[in-house]
């Protein structure tokens, strides 16, 4: 791969996109990366959290690349932002848990892709923002239909019909980052928050995330079958007889189902 770094160690895949000239732009070959990555990945059972972030210390992403995008066609554009779903719904819906780790800059489709994450850590030099209709265009990563449900419509439309810059402590207000950590923390916070998550059931977790991803998108009443139909079928696994065994036995779960 070209654009970006693919680093396991100890079940956890730090991918690492990497044209830090242009912060980390996302271009059509990046996404091509990307998406190929995120389907390997998600097929992997060595693999338990990614760890999604840019390289360098000054961007995450600083967008969809603007040199690519000049001279596009409107059958380009939209080509460019159906490849940019697929492989941001491949990242949004694998069984795995993601983290954003945002290292600087995360603007238009570098807010985007971090949407598409399960969590995001910023570093305290964080920005985010969704530039697109300052360049005459709209957010076409995802932004209009994953900031509305993260933060709300009103800042969302406020966000993309601004287009401000949103510091690390205002994403963290209100909502758009789990947590602000001292940029030469941030890695390592990652790393720490995947552990604490692997010493959980990785199944048991894989079925709740698609509980809430599927769930948030229908209506309560199916929303809440699902739930139930899953909560059955974690009681099908290892990780179950082990999990309440050990706390019958007052001892420590040892929980391997994924
Ligand atoms: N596409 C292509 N190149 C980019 C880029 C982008 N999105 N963002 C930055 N770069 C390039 C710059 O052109 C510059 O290249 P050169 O050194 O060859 O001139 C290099 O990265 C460094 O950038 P700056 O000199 O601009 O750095 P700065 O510190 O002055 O500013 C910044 C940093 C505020 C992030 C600024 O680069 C910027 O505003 N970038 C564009 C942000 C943007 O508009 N993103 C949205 C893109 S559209 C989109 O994403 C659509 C969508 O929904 C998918």
């Amino acid at each position: 791969m070209k654009n970006i770094i693919v680093e396991v160690e100890n079940e956890i895949a730090v991918v690492t996109i990497s044209r830090e000239k242009s912060l980390n732009a996302l271009n059509s070959e990046t996404l091509a990366e990307l998406k190929e990555c995120f389907e390997n990945i998600a097929a992997r059972k060595d693999v338990r959290v990614l760890i999604l972030t840019g390289a360098g210390k000054k961007a995450f992403v600083a967008g969809a690349d603007i040199s690519e995008m000049v001279n596009a066609t409107p059958a380009e554009g939209r080509k460019m932002g159906m490849l940019a779903k697929e492989a941001f719904m491949l990242l949004e819906t694998m069984p795995q848990v993601t983290i954003a780790a945002v290292n600087g800059y995360a603007l238009g489709g570098g807010c985007e892709i971090s949407m598409a994450c399960d969590i995001r850590i910023a570093s305290d030099n964080a920005k985010f923002g969704q530039p697109e209709v300052g360049l005459g265009i709209l957010p076409g990563f995802g932004g209009t239909q994953r900031l509305a449900r993260l933060v709300g419509k009103g800042r969302a439309k406020e966000i993309i019909f601004t287009c401000d810059q949103i510091d690390a402590q205002e994403a963290y207000r209100i909502g758009l980052a789990n947590k602000v950590v001292p940029q030469d923390e941030l890695l390592d916070t990652c790393k720490s928050m995947a552990e604490k998550i692997m010493s959980k059931g990785s199944y048991a977790i894989s079925l709740a995330k698609e509980a809430i991803n599927t769930g948030l998108e229908t209506d309560l009443a199916s929303g809440l079958t699902l739930e139930a139909d899953l909560f059955g079928l974690s009681f099908s696994t290892a990780d179950k007889k082990e999990g309440m065994t050990a706390f019958l036995e007052k001892r420590k779960a040892n929980l391997t189902d994924f």
